[in-house]
C-alpha cells in the first residue's frame, strides 16, 4: 500500500504519534527518515515534518530536503518541523532561555484552513525551548500564545504551514480537528486505511514466511507478543507454535498466575514457564542508575532466552522465532530513528540475532500501531482484561524500586517546599533530564496540579513535584539513606503495589486512569526507609500524560493501607505532567 502521507522524522518522541493519529483519521501514513529525499516522496498528498529535540542551530541538527517545499505534497512541519521550515524558507528562529512545557492557551487568528472550525481560544500543549520569532515571507500569522507570538503560520498558495504546539497529542483539545484541515482539506487526502481488513493478508504472510517450520515465542504477557501469539495459532494451529514466559521475579504480585491462565485458555501445551528470579536479582545486586539496571536486565534476558534456545533445540532448522514486534520498533531496528536516548528499550537481543540473519523470523504485526493492535485482538477473541490492562514496563518493579548510592538531606527553599534528593528520570524539550523532586507540603489538588509543572520548569533542579499525603514521621526527618535493589524492597514495593491495585480496581478509579505507578524511593527514616509515590496519570499513548486525582476519601483509605506495609514511611502523590516529568520514575 502505498502511504498518502508520510511523517519525516526529526528526532522526536512524537512522530510515530503524528503517524498513528493520521491513521486514525483513515489515512494510510507511514514514518521516512528526515534524510528522505523529496524525489521519493513527490507521490505523497502531504509531508509531516515531525517535532524533535535539536535546535535548527545547532552543529548537525536534523534538516530535510529544500526542495520538498516546491516537490508537490502539502507540508506541515510541527514544532521543530515549524523552525526548520521557517529557518530554511528565511524567517527567524530564536533560541529561547526558558522553555515551554505543557498546556498553553492558543489565539487563533485566522480561523481558516488549518485552523478552521477552532474557537477563538484553545487548549493545546506545548514542548519547545527555540521559537520561529519572524515567519518567512508569503508565511500569514495564524495564531498565538503569551509566550509563542508565532505559533501557526500558513502560506496557501505554496500549500506549506506549521504549528509550535502539537496537535497530535491529546492534550490539545482540537488537535484532531487540525489534522482533519490538513489531510481532507489540504492535501486532499482520501479514507484507505482500515486495520481489520489487515487480517487475511497478515495470515497469508505468516503461512509463507514459517512454510513448514515451527514458532517460537518468548512471552512477555503484554498485549503486542499475546496477539502476535494469537494471530500465529490461527494461521498455523496449536501444534505448531511453543511459548516461553520468563519469570524474573520483578514481577508484580499474581502477574505469571494470570499469563498462564490466559495462555492456557488460548491453547494447551503451548505456554511454558521459566523461572529465573535469583538469576536476575543476583545480577541486580549493586545497581543504583536506572540505565545500568536496564542494561543487566537486557544482558539477562539474553542469557535466559539463549539457554532456552539451546536446551529445546529451537536453533535447528524446525524452527523459526515469533516477535511481537509494533511499527515503531520496527522503524527503530530499521536505524532511522533519531530520538535523542530517555531510555533504552531491549527488543531485539544479540542471541537472537543468529535467527534474525538468516530469516527466520515472523512479526506478524510489524506494520502496525498499538491500538491496531488491540483491534485485532479484539477480533481474535483474545480477553479484553488482557487487551485492556495498563501497560507494564519491561524491565517490571526493578525501575520503580529507586536505589540511592548515598545519604541525603531534604532542603528547605521558599513557601513550606523542600528539594529532595531522591533523582528520577524526566524529558524536557525531548531530552532526558536525571534530577532531583520538589515536595510540596500541600495535599493534591487540582490548583497544585495546575501549578506544579509550572514550578519544575522554572527550576533547574527538579524535574518533578509531589505532595505528601500520609506518613508516620515528620517530613521535615525525613532524609534519603544508601539503598539497594534487594529482596525485601522489590517485596515492599510489591505488597504496595498489589494494595494500590486492588483498591484502584474495586473503586473504579481505576478506570479513569491510562496507567497507574507505584513506586518505592529511598526517603524515610531509621526505622522505615522508604516511602511510596501513587502516579496515578491520564494518557492516550504514553507520550504526553497529565496526573488524575483521586477522592479524598480513597486517598486517605489506600494511604493508611500503604502505611501498614513494614518499612513504608510516608506516601506521595505525584503532581507532574509528562513533559516535564516522565510516566515511570526510575
Ligand atoms: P515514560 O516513563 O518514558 O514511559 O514516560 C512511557 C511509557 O513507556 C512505558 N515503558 C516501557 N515499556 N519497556 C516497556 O515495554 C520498557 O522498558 C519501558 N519503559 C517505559 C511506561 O510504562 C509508560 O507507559
Amino acid at each position: 500500500m502505498i502511504p498518502q502521507i508520510s511523517v519525516l522524522d526529526t528526532g522526536g518522541q512524537y512522530c510515530h504519534l503524528i503517524a498513528r493519529r493520521v491513521r486514525e483519521l483513515g489515512v494510510y501514513a507511514d514514518v521516512q527518515p528526515h534524510t528522505a529525499s523529496a524525489s521519493s516522496l513527490a507521490c505523497r498528498k502531504g509531508v509531516i515534518l515531525s517535532g524533535g529535540p535539536s535546535s535548527v542551530y545547532a552543529e548537525g541538527s536534523p534538516q530535510v530536503d529544500m526542495a520538498l517545499y516546491s516537490a508537490g505534497p502539502a507540508v506541515l512541519g510541527i514544532c521543530y518541523g515549524l523552525q526548520l521550515m521557517a529557518h530554511g524558507l528565511g524567517g527567524e528562529v530564536t533560541p529561547g532561555e526558558q522553555g515551554e512545557y505543557g498546556k498553553a492557551t492558543l489565539r487563533i487568528l485566522t480561523r481558516e484552513g488549518l485552523l478552521d472550525g477552532l474557537d477563538d481560544s484553545e487548549p493545546v500543549w506545548m514542548s519547545h525551548r527555540d521559537r520561529v520569532t519572524r515567519p518567512p515571507a508569503g508565511f500569514a500569522l495564524m495564531a498565538e500564545t503569551d509566550t509563542c507570538p508565532v505559533s501557526a503560520i500558513g502560506d496557501r498558495a505554496r500549500r506549506l504551514y506549521g504549528v509550535q504546539f502539537h496537535p497530535e497529542v491529546v492534550h490539545t483539545r482540537r488537535g484532531r480537528r487540525v489534522l482533519e484541515n490538513f489531510l481532507f482539506d489540504i492535501c486532499g487526502c482520501v479514507r484507505d486505511w482500515e486495520p481489520s481488513r489487515q487480517l487475511p493478508e497478515i495470515e497469508r504472510q505468516i503461512r509463507e514466511m514459517a512454510a513448514d517450520r515451527n514458532v517460537l515465542f518468548f512471552a512477555s504477557g503484554g498485549v503486542d507478543s499475546t496477539v502476535a501469539v494469537a494471530l500465529c495459532l490461527r494461521a498455523l494451529g496449536p501444534g505448531r507454535l511453543h511459548a516461553a514466559y520468563v519469570d524474573t521475579g520483578l514481577m508484580r504480585e499474581g502477574e505469571t498466575e494470570f499469563v498462564r491462565a490466559t495462555f492456557e485458555k488460548m491453547a494447551e501445551g503451548i505456554f511454558e514457564v521459566v523461572d529465573a528470579s535469583a538469576q536476575f536479582l543476583g545480577a541486580l545486586d549493586g545497581a543504583m542508575e536506572p540505565e545500568r539496571k536496564r542494561h543487566i536486565i537486557g544482558e539477562e534476558f539474553v542469557r535466559v532466552q539463549e539457554a532456552i534456545l539451546e536446551r529445546g533445540h529451537f536453533l535447528d532448522g524446525q524452527w523459526i522465532l515469533g516477535q511481537g514486534t509494533i511499527y515503531p520498533d520496527t522503524i527503530e531496528s530499521g536505524g532511522t530513528q533519531q530520538a535523542d536516548l530517555i531510555k533504552t528499550h531491549h527488543n531485539r537481543v544479540a542471541g537472537i540475532q543468529r535467527l534474525i540473519e538468516q530469516n527466520r523470523l515472523v512479526e506478524p504485526l510489524r506494520d502496525l500501531y498499538k491500538d491496531e493492535v488491540r483491534t485485532i485482538g479484539r477480533m481474535l477473541g483474545v480477553p479484553d482484561a488482557l487487551l485492556d490492562r495498563h501497560p507494564f514496563p519491561g524491565p517490571g518493579l526493578a525501575i520503580r524500586c529507586l536505589c540511592s548510592g548515598e545519604p541525603g538531606a531534604l532542603r528547605a527553599i521558599e513557601d513550606g517546599m523542600f528539594v529532595a534528593p531522591v533523582r528520577t528520570v524526566g524529558v524536557q524539550g525531548d531530552s532526558r533530564t536525571y534530577r532531583s523532586m520538589l515536595v510540596i507540603p500541600h495535599p493534591p489538588s487540582e490548583r497544585w496540579i495546575d501549578s506544579a509543572s509550572a514550578i519544575v520548569n522554572h527550576r533547574a533542579d527538579v524535574n518533578r513535584a509531589v505532595s505528601r499525603c500520609a506518613g508516620l514521621d515528620d517530613l521535615e526527618s525525613l532524609s534519603v539513606r544508601p539503598s539497594r535493589l534487594t529482596a525485601e524492597r522489590l517485596d515492599r514495593l510489591r505488597a504496595a503495589d498489589a494494595i494500590v491495585r486492588r483498591m484502584a480496581l474495586e473503586s473504579h478509579f481505576e478506570n479513569e486512569t491510562w496507567q497507574f505507578p507505584v513506586v518505592l524511593i529511598p526517603l524515610g527514616s531509621t526505622e522505615r526507609p522508604d516511602s511510596i509515590v501513587l502516579r496515578p496519570i491520564y494518557s492516550v499513548d504514553g507520550m504526553t500524560a497529565s496526573p488524575v486525582l483521586m477522592s479524598a476519601a480513597l486517598l486517605e483509605r489506600m494511604s493508611n493501607a500503604i502505611l501498614e506495609v513494614a518499612g513504608v514511611s510516608s506516601v506521595f502523590y505525584d503532581l507532574t505532567s509528562k513533559p516535564p516529568a516522565t510516566i515511570e520514575w526510575e
